[in-house]
């Protein structure tokens, strides 16, 4: 059984959170270029503060690879968190003095130091903290028991907000659990339910929306969802994929051309479910002005490369939207971060949200996804936007998650 921190009555302690901060980071000014994901935890850190417990937040930004890179410090993430809370912000490896007001710490001393264990234990608990990139120690991700335990060594409890990340076995969310009480956060529980009512209790008739370029990321969650699913809409890369598999032309197209046997097989499988597009947007390779047309899917030069799917596909996409019961979406139909090109899913990240709450539960997730509902104004009205990418999209394939099998 998975212990919540809504049912629970954590107070006065030393807490250790862990949070999915992997937000883009914008290279020139080097802040925080989406916070969606620090958003979304924030209810967790207040909940957590307000009653009174020390919080110290810890997660990874990017892939250093067990090694100290500076290119990967969560100082933006940490100025970003304490912006958000209005908390005064430093950044030392030094001892914290206890300073009149709470104030936001970006703790960067090594953890594996016994002088910065003490000097973390002696910040006072009005203070919120965060630790320097878990990814920094070899033992994060190797599951290294000596780190996890060092980790709990830092509370009292531990609690874990880091959805995005629990298809990891990594030390900071899977072996971590041994050594310390643990709980799912209010994120990770909205994230468990929500993502569970589309696996054991869907209501039909169940419509799943998947684009983007990589399949083989999505193989597993196509097949499992589609199982439950009453239609599949296709677009995107996946969707010039199966075309390709039936012997189209797709010109320059970009497609994960390898999978194309991956894809006939899926068509095979969910003949009559699968809905590929009735038109299709498609420019030449410099996207220039001019090349741009709409066409039947059957007539793309050898010079041209589909970029979204046209204004048909939209209306017969937005036809099994409008009257599903449940939605998942994940992965844009289109280029959608070069306009026009971000048409199909703009209307239908708009159509989504229309019918989400009243009519449908919709649940949405994925990076670009996410960044897509956000452009079309459309958090707010969808059920559920998931944090996570890999994970929304592993638990949706009927996986266990590493990070929440530990919390069992
Ligand atoms: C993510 O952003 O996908 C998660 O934070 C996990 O990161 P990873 O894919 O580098 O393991
Ligand atoms: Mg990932």
């Amino acid at each position: 059984m998975i212990k919540y921190l809504k049912n629970s009555s954590i107070k006065h302690k030393t807490v250790l959170l862990r949070v999915d901060v992997n937000v883009p980071i914008d290279k020139k000014t080097r802040k925080v270029a989406d916070d969606f994901r620090i958003q979304q935890v924030l209810p967790t850190i207040r909940l957590l503060h307000n009653n009174g417990n020390k919080v110290i937040l810890c997660g990874h930004l990017g892939r250093p690879d067990g090694q100290v890179n500076e290119a990967f410090g969560l100082k933006a993430v940490a100025e970003r968190i304490a912006d958000l809370l209005e908390l005064k912000f430093i950044e030392t490896d030094h001892k914290v003095p206890n300073y009149s007001i709470p104030h936001f710490i970006f703790y960067k001393g090594d953890i594996s130091e016994d002088k910065h264990i003490e000097q973390l234990q002696a910040i006072p608990s009005k203070d919120i903290v965060l630790l320097e990139n878990l990814r920094f120690y070899s033992g994060e991700e190797e599951n290294s028991v000596a780190f996890a335990k060092r980790l709990a060594s830092l509370a009292d409890v531990y609690v874990n907000d880091s959805f995005g990340v629990d298809h990891r076995k990594a030390a900071s969310v899977s072996a971590i659990t041994k050594y310390i009480p643990s709980y799912a956060g209010l994120l990770l529980e909205r994230e468990i339910k929500s993502l569970e009512v589309v696996l054991n209790k869907s209501k039909t008739p169940f419509v799943l929306m998947m684009g983007g370029i990589k399949i083989s990321d999505k193989v597993a969650t196509l097949k499992h969802l589609g199982e439950k699913a009453d239609k599949i809409l296709l677009g995107g890369g996946i969707a010039s994929l199966f075309c390709l598999a039936k012997g189209m032309e797709i010109g320059i197209s970009k497609v994960e051309r390898e999978a194309s046997d991956t894809a006939w097989q899926l068509e095979k499988n969910f003949k009559g479910k699968i809905m590929l597009p009735l038109d299709v947007v498609v420019a030449d390779k410099n996207l220039d002005k001019d090349s741009i047309r709409v066409t039947d899917p059957h007539s793309v030069g050898k010079q041209e490369q589909i970029v979204d799917v046209g204004p048909k596909t939209i209306l017969a996409f937005a036809k099994e939207l409008k009257v599903a019961k449940t939605i998942v979406w994940n992965g844009p139909l289109g280029l959608f971060e070069v306009k026009p090109f971000d048409t199909s899913t703009m209307a239908l990240a708009r159509v989504i949200g229309g019918v989400s709450t009243r009519k449908a539960f919709g649940v949405v997730g994925g990076g670009e996804t996410v960044d897509a509902v956000r452009l079309a104004g459309q958090i707010e009205h969808i059920d559920h936007v998931s944090t996570g990418g890999g994970a929304m999209l592993e638990f949706l394939a009927g996986k266990k998650l590493p990070g929440i099998e530990a919390l069992k």
